[in-house]
């Protein structure tokens, strides 16, 4: 692991190295901005450090309920619950919901914690291959028509930077009826007009019926949500272990929270989206010219497919000694032979740095025999 000496901005001091941060998901900049910091201060002021409890003993704080209020108005969803975090959410979600005799249809790339919590769920797991939608339909004939069918997908892909095809999985899911949902982990706050992620991009926010997110990316804090109906949001309160089980969320990360959708839901969330969207196609556009494989990337995660592991971290390792920091991605994350560089872009990157990044590169990308 390495040290990070300050907060997390686009300038970073690693391991005593001044770098420019090109792998970290605070991709609008809002683990640093000053209206989180001032909201997780007098939270914490007024409600203390610890929750004290899990929500169903003690914990259950007003900040929880205002979080999810805010949250289910922001995705026009009837209900929301808030989780500890993302993995927590898919691994408490899943198995509440799917149970011996039902079948979990699940994309191949999809998240660690989708695999974990369709294994905890004791359903058929069929993992179709990635993103094709042929492939999902013909294994959903061939499965048995008993039992309840979740479809189950990131929105963004986490390693790659794809986008899932949600048009044709709500029609998929309503043919087959299904449930269907998505782990918007890295499209809330970032995609679709007003940053409420993968579904709004697309047009059909509303037909999705299980809408987890992460509050720990774009948005800056720590957490998750799920956005739902209220029939399925009080099913999660009674049935989620990882939801009844652990010490609730604490103020200070609910003030941050409850901040962070303010600023993602106003104009300076429209200009940070705004200035994402062009340093992505910038760096993205630059990569591709110099010759790397950027994996079908089409959002703000851009990954350079290496190959094996140790060219990747020899990469990452030259890239810090030219003063720019991105992590080198191998298994058990990505399958072996597409070790990478998953490079992720913030609001707050400047064109030069990323110009200036672009160069140092593709100039360590030739002398390992990369990018042409
Ligand atoms: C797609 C996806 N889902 C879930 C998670 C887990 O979220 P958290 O970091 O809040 O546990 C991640 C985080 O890396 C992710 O990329």
């Amino acid at each position: 692991m390495r040290r990070f000496e300050r907060s997390q901005t686009s300038r970073i001091t690693v391991d005593e190295c001044e770098a420019l941060l090109l792998c970290s998901n605070n991709y609008l900049g809002l683990a640093d901005h000053p209206m989180l910091k001032k909201a997780a201060m007098l939270a914490a002021e007024r409600f203390g450090v610890g929750s004290g409890a899990s929500r169903l003993v003690s914990g259950n704080m007003e900040l929880h309920t205002a979080l999810e209020n805010r949250i289910a108005a922001f995705k026009a969803t009837e209900a929301a619950l808030v989780f500890n975090s993302g993995y927590a959410a898919n691994t408490g979600i899943i198995p509440a919901l799917m149970g011996r005799g039902d079948i979990i249809f699940s994309d191949r790339l999809n998240h660690a914690s989708i695999v974990d919590g369709a294994l905890l769920s004791r359903s058929k797991v069929v993992r179709y291959p990635h993103n094709d939608m042929p492939a999902l339909r013909r294994l959903m004939e061939q499965a048995d028509a008993g039992g309840r069918r979740l479809i189950v997908t990131d929105g963004v892909f986490s390693m790659d930077g794809d986008l899932a095809n949600l048009p044709e999985l709500v029609a998929i899911k309503k043919e087959f009826n299904a449930l269907l949902m998505v782990d918007d982990a890295h499209g809330t706050g970032v995609l679709g007009a007003t940053g409420r992620g993968t579904g709004e991009l697309f047009g059909c926010q509303h037909e999705i019926d299980i809408q987890m997110g992460t509050l720990g990316k774009a948005l800056g804090s720590f957490g998750a949500y799920v956005a739902a109906s209220r029939v399925i949001v009080d099913y999660l309160i009674n049935k989620a272990r990882s939801f009844i089980f652990s010490t609730s969320l604490p103020p200070a990360v609910l003030g941050a929270s409850l901040a962070a959708v303010d600023v993602v839901d106003s104009t300076e969330g429209q200009r940070l989206r705004q200035c994402l969207g062009k340093n992505t196609l910038r760096f993205r556009n630059a990569l591709n010219a110099s010759g790397f494989d950027t994996m079908g990337s089409e959002t703000q995660i851009v990954p350079v497919c290496v190959g094996q592991a140790e060219p990747t971290m020899e990469f990452t390792r030259l890239l810090l000694e030219k003063g720019i920091f991105a992590q080198g991605i191998r298994p058990p994350t990505v399958p072996a032979e597409t070790c990478r560089l998953r490079f992720t872009l913030m609001a707050t990157h400047t064109e030069r740095e990323l110009d200036e990044a672009v160069t140092a590169i593709a100039a360590i990308g030739k002398q390992l025999g990369v990018c042409r």
